[in-house]
């Protein structure tokens, strides 16, 4: 798929432009900014079914990579399972070019370069053109439209120009259609006309409402246009927006990647375990209207970078537990370093290097699973520059979570989704990738998983063992489905050794986190009102919906033992309070902490698929901390 933006699209302008200079005297050219992304269905095609040599992927630029760290998996402890064969992270792969256009033969030009170049080009120096919607050749020409630009004047016609002139092209038959589906620029209304009189196949209008919350709305609008693509088998689309005159300039690059990332992530499917399906046909998207040049090119390949992640953690959440063990995480997790090794460095922990770190808690649960336990930690360093602020992100990696002795059983428990139990070492691996490829300055970022997964056996933990973390404290677990507060224990201690200042973790914690916020807010909960201040900033830019919740001491009370130094579960009531006031155990108090319960936003119930919650707000939160 390749995205193009060009330049603002008035309708009347450029017409007038046309006639009164009478002849075309200049020969028009638009800067079009050309992401190429090549839709690669390697799980259809055999040959792209590698079986991966778990040696050969930490051979692949291993230039900082601990190597020693990684020989237990690299002495074969952790074999290549047959269904190492699903790779991650590798769908899309995405590249921009510049190409200068001329406005009619612009579609075809732009493309050839694009394939031939797969890189920026040096923009044209010459001043770029408008081009006429009505002249955009494509399969579906998609304009967003708010509640505003559909009024009408006393004689039903739209008062917005561009409406107007698209409906004069179309003799007022997008005047009709409207007030006969009722369409008036809802967010999530959308009609789609198939009529002959445009140089598009159809023309789509997308309510975007009353832009309330316009990142959201923008992103919503990419993506279904990238869903009408997919059911009418579209190769090419052009999306504006009907009054993209009225976005200020400054505004303009953040409305198009907000766009890109809808149509970029909305053509994304993840048909790795399926035996059939189909490829994506869509394979370019000129976004018009928002202008060109550096600084949209910039915020466009931003967005590719973090759909790159996002679409990483969608497929490591996805993936099921029998194919995505502690193992094979850790291995993903060493290919993201060794994809970036300029920047990166992996560190893998056995359990016998766990043992020697004293992670009692961690190791608790691990106990009981056939496949072993990887305790996963990547450095990023910038390339150049020192250091001024060193951050930990810490994400709950539980790649099953049976709940143990005390097994999730009855209706509502969830246990077949609990695959998604490593939904917070997606967020903070997804991060890394996207960390990778941006390359922030001044910020060294630790992504620490301890990763494993909670099951029965002869060689589990028990109702009522006392376990000792990393930090000496012990705890009583009087219910072993509280496990993922354990292995966060040892973590959040392991990343307060990294002398780190601010940590974020991301955990799929609790049933009643959901209960209290529903399936799309994540819970917040934090002692610092400044680092919830930068983390709910970054939330804004990424539209990804947060809530802060008390850090009620009080309620410490219903997790005393009478043996040990805590127990690990509360009472019912308040049980994503307790999960994190239980955490706050483990935080050295003079590091800026907090805890994100993502246990709702991770999974999308409806689409049955995962989210990539958490990813975009990190990526933007470690960035505002770069310089
Ligand atoms: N992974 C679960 C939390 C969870 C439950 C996430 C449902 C998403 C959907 C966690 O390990 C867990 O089992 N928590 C228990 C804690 C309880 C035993 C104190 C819970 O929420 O029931
Ligand atoms: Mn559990
Ligand atoms: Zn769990």
């Amino acid at each position: 798929m390749t995205i193009q933006t060009s330049v603002v699209p008035q309708l009347l302008a450029p017409l007038c432009i046309f006639v009164l200079s009478g002849t075309l005297l200049l020969t028009v050219f638009v800067f079009v900014l050309d992401a190429h992304l090549v839709v690669d269905n390697r799980w259809q095609d055999n040959h792209f079914l590698n079986v991966i040599e778990i040696s050969h992927s930490f051979s692949l630029g291993t230039g900082k990579i601990v190597s020693d760290m990684l020989s237990p998996i690299v002495n074969g402890i952790v074999r290549p399972s047959v269904f190492t064969k699903f790779r991650f992270g590798h769908i899309l792969d995405i590249s921009f070019s510049l190409a200068p256009q001329s406005s009619r033969r612009a579609k075809r030009m732009a493309h050839s370069i694009a394939r031939a170049t797969l890189g920026l080009t040096q923009p044209n120096k010459i001043d770029p053109p408008k081009i006429d919607l009505v002249e955009w050749k494509g399969d579906i020409l998609a304009v967003g439209v708010t509640e505003k630009d559909m009024a009408k004047d006393e004689n039903s016609k739209f008062k917005n120009l561009i409406l107007q002139k698209l409906d004069s092209q179309l003799g007022g038959l997008l005047s009709e259609a409207t007030s006969e589906e009722d369409f008036t620029g809802k967010a999530g209304q959308s009609t789609v006309l198939r009529l002959p009189g445009l140089g598009s196949k159809r023309v789509g209008l997308y309510g975007l409402g009353a832009l309330a919350s316009a990142t959201v709305a923008y992103r919503s609008f990419g993506e279904a246009v990238a869903l009408a693509a997919k059911s009418s088998q579209a190769n090419n689309v052009a999306i504006t927006l009907a009054s993209s005159e009225g976005i200020p300039t400054e505004s303009k690059p953040s409305t198009a990647s907000a766009i890109a990332t809808g149509a970029i992530l909305g053509t994304f499917d993840d048909n790795r375990f399926k035996s059939e399906s189909k490829k994506p046909a869509l394979k370019s998207v000129d976004i018009i209207g928002l202008g060109s040049g550096p600084e949209i090119e910039k915020k466009l390949k931003y967005a590719e970078d973090v759909c790159l992640g996002i679409i990483l953690g969608k497929e490591l959440v996805n993936a099921p537990a029998n194919v995505l063990t502690p193992g094979v995480l850790a291995e993903e997790a060493t290919r993201i370093a060794s994809e970036h090794s300029d920047v990166f460095t992996a560190k893998i922990l056995d359990v016998e290097q766990c043992k020697e770190l004293k992670m009692g808690a961690y190791l608790g649960v691990a106990a009981a699973s056939a496949n072993p336990p990887y305790f996963i930690h990547l450095c990023y360093k910038p390339p150049s520059g020192s250091v001024k602020t060193k951050l930990a992100l810490v994400g709950k990696g539980l790649t099953f979570d049976s709940g143990g002795y005390n097994i999730k059983t009855g209706a509502g428990c969830m246990i077949e989704l609990m695959k998604f139990d490593m939904g917070g070492s997606a967020a903070v691996l997804g991060a890394a990738k996207a960390l990778g490829q941006i390359k922030p300055a001044g910020v060294e970022v630790h992504f620490i998983v301890a990763a494993c997964e909670n099951m029965i056996s002869g060689t589990g933990m028990r109702p009522g063992d006392i376990l000792t973390a990393s930090n000496g404290k012990t705890i009583e677990v009087n219910n072993t489905d509280a496990e993922g507060r354990l292995t966060l224990a040892d973590a959040l201690v392991y990343a307060c050794n990294q002398g780190v200042e601010k940590i974020v973790d991301l955990a799929t914690l609790t049933g009643a986190c959901i209960v209290a916020l529903g399936p799309s807010i994540a819970g917040v909960f934090t002692p610092s009102d400044e680092l919830a201040k930068e983390v709910f900033g970054a939330s804004e830019i990424s539209g990804e919906k947060l809530w802060r919740m008390p850090m009620e001491e009080s309620y410490w009370e219903t997790m005393k033992s009478g043996v040990a130094d805590m127990v690990n579960t509360g009472g019912r009531q308040g049980g994503a309070i307790t999960a994190a006031l239980f955490l706050k155990q483990f935080v050295d108090e003079k590091v800026q902490w907090m805890h994100i319960d993502i246990a709702g936003p991770v999974w999308n119930d409806k689409k049955k698929n995962a989210t990539g919650f958490g990813i975009s707000t990190l990526v933007e939160w470690v960035l505002n901390n770069s310089s």
